[in-house]
């Protein structure tokens, strides 16, 4: 079989696609959350921009491998998550946890099946690796979802170590601070506290 006439690498021309896109969503959805004052939750989802744009990176590089010669086009035909950026941010992120706990239980642990059947074993481990990325990004978004829906971003029932991450200044408290006592850095500058279980 020719590389690039088998189905993972149609797998893997639409991952590539997938990861650019979520990574643009996400970047658009941390400038959302910052506009709106959660500088903490905005870093957050940065970073997951970033974990996205290195899959793609990836993922183009195993494209690059499978296919000697010069890509010239790659069709693709596939579904999208598009119209994030007209929701809240609580929507967006509940559409975000939704979009993450769809690629690591539907659509990779398929493309990992389909990699390793047709024999690309290093192809179906990376799928397995990134199945576990993207569920620690479903984990995240329904946290901050979550703790946004219930005003428990910043308030808790038990005394709680807060940390501002413009100044450093830490406190134990139920509820953060409006403003940093010490820097005076507004309550969006809170470290989020994220649960494992949850
Ligand atoms: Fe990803
Ligand atoms: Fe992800």
């Amino acid at each position: 079989m020719n590389n690039n006439k088998s189905k993972t690498w149609d797998n893997l021309a639409k991952a590539y696609v997938g990861e650019s896109c979520a990574r643009n969503r996400y970047d658009m959805l941390a400038k959302l959350a910052k506009s709106e004052g959660y500088t903490d939750m905005s870093d957050m989802i940065k970073l997951v921009a970033t974990n996205e744009f290195n899959h793609a990176r990836m993922i183009f590089s195993f494209l690059d491998a499978l296919e000697p010669n010069e890509i010239k086009n790659i069709d693709i035909c596939t579904g999208y998550p598009f119209k994030q950026k007209l929701q809240s941010l609580e929507e967006n992120l509940k559409l975000s946890a939704s979009d993450e706990e769809i690629e690591s239980t539907k659509v990779y642990p398929e493309f990992a099946k389909v990699a390793r059947a047709e024999g690309f074993e290093d192809i179906a481990k990376f799928f397995e690796n990134l199945i576990n990325v993207e569920t620690c990004h479903k984990m995240l978004f329904t946290q901050l979802y979550t703790q946004l829906k219930n005003g428990t971003l910043y308030k808790k029932t038990t005394a709680t170590k807060w940390k501002c991450k413009s100044c450093g200044h830490e406190q134990t408290l139920k509820e953060a601070w409006d403003k940093c006592p010490l820097c005076q850095a507004p309550q969006g500058f809170v470290m989020i506290k994220i649960e494992d279980n949850a």
